[in-house]
């Protein structure tokens, strides 16, 4: 990697880490109420919903394999990943607080429902560590996108304390959907036309991983339904904002099989 561009991913992740020190620290100790947990009457839908977002916040021994693979060996995206992990590790161990206090999960099903999760194994969908950036950030979007949708739910139920851990939550996706675009915004820097193919590409083939990760396609169709997204929504919430957020329009992505260098505009995104 160049000196320019090493230089620049500091920079990215000291902005990061002073935010989130300064301004986005919380723990499921102090940050939710969980006393208020007694108003609100179990609900089987948010519950379940809130156990497969769980699950996926579980694959998180995979994610940092995958990041630490790629990026292990550059300080700033080393520790990025580090700090990244803490963070995610609160988001499952918050979900799994609230199944439990609540009392629509024991003890049991949930360190059995861990095993489960954690005997299957994420694969990074991407070789390239560009495409892989790429892919963390429209990933961070998506499941920002989710917990919105899951807190909105659960503030028209009546659920107050699962809206307020979905809106930390969010929180963090948030920042780090921004962290990502700051890199991938430093790539385009370095090289346009190969980070737009990229970009392209991976626009035209993101999976979340929960569909990678249920085998049963109802499962999985019954998941899609529940996060709210379809391809309208992810050209509006997803694609939408990422272009915007970089100053492109879909006009700058090259067409599928074009060579790098050339952007005709007739892509999906
Ligand atoms: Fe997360
Ligand atoms: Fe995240």
């Amino acid at each position: 990697m160049n000196k320019k561009l090493r230089e620049s991913f500091h920079r990215a992740y000291m902005t990061f880490f002073e935010n989130a020190e300064r301004t986005r620290r919380w723990n499921p100790f102090n940050d939710i109420d969980w006393d208020a947990l007694d108003a609100a009457e179990p609900d089987r839908q948010l519950a379940v919903n809130a156990e497969t977002f769980c699950g996926v916040e579980m694959f998180l021994p995979d994610y940092l394999d995958a990041h630490l693979e790629l990026f292990g060996r550059d300080y700033a995206q080393a520790w990025f990943a580090a700090n990244w992990g803490y963070e995610e590790s609160k988001h499952s161990l918050v979900l799994r607080e609230y199944l439990h206090r609540s009392g629509q999960r024991t003890e049991e099903q949930l360190h059995d429902y861990a095993d489960t999760i954690l005997s299957r194994r994420w694969e990074r969908p991407y070789d390239s560590p560009r495409q892989m950036v790429i892919y963390g950030m429209i990933q961070e979007l998506t499941t920002f996108v989710v917990y919105r949708s899951q807190r909105t739910l659960a503030l028209d139920t009546g659920h107050a304390v699962l809206a307020d851990i979905y809106r930390l939550i969010g929180r963090d996706e948030m920042a780090h959907t921004k962290f990502y675009q700051h890199m991938v915004a430093l790539h385009l820097d370095e090289d346009r036309q190969g980070t737009l193919a990229d970009l392209a590409h991976v626009l035209r083939t993101f999976r979340m991983p929960a569909e990678q990760l249920l085998p049963d396609p109802e499962a999985r169709s019954a998941l899609m339904r529940s996060t709210g997204i379809n391809s309208q929504v992810y050209l509006r919430d997803i694609v939408g904002p990422t272009l915007k957020a970089l100053h492109l329009t879909r006009h700058d992505l090259p067409a599928p099989g074009s060579p790098p260098g050339r952007p005709t505009g007739e892509t999906r995104g």
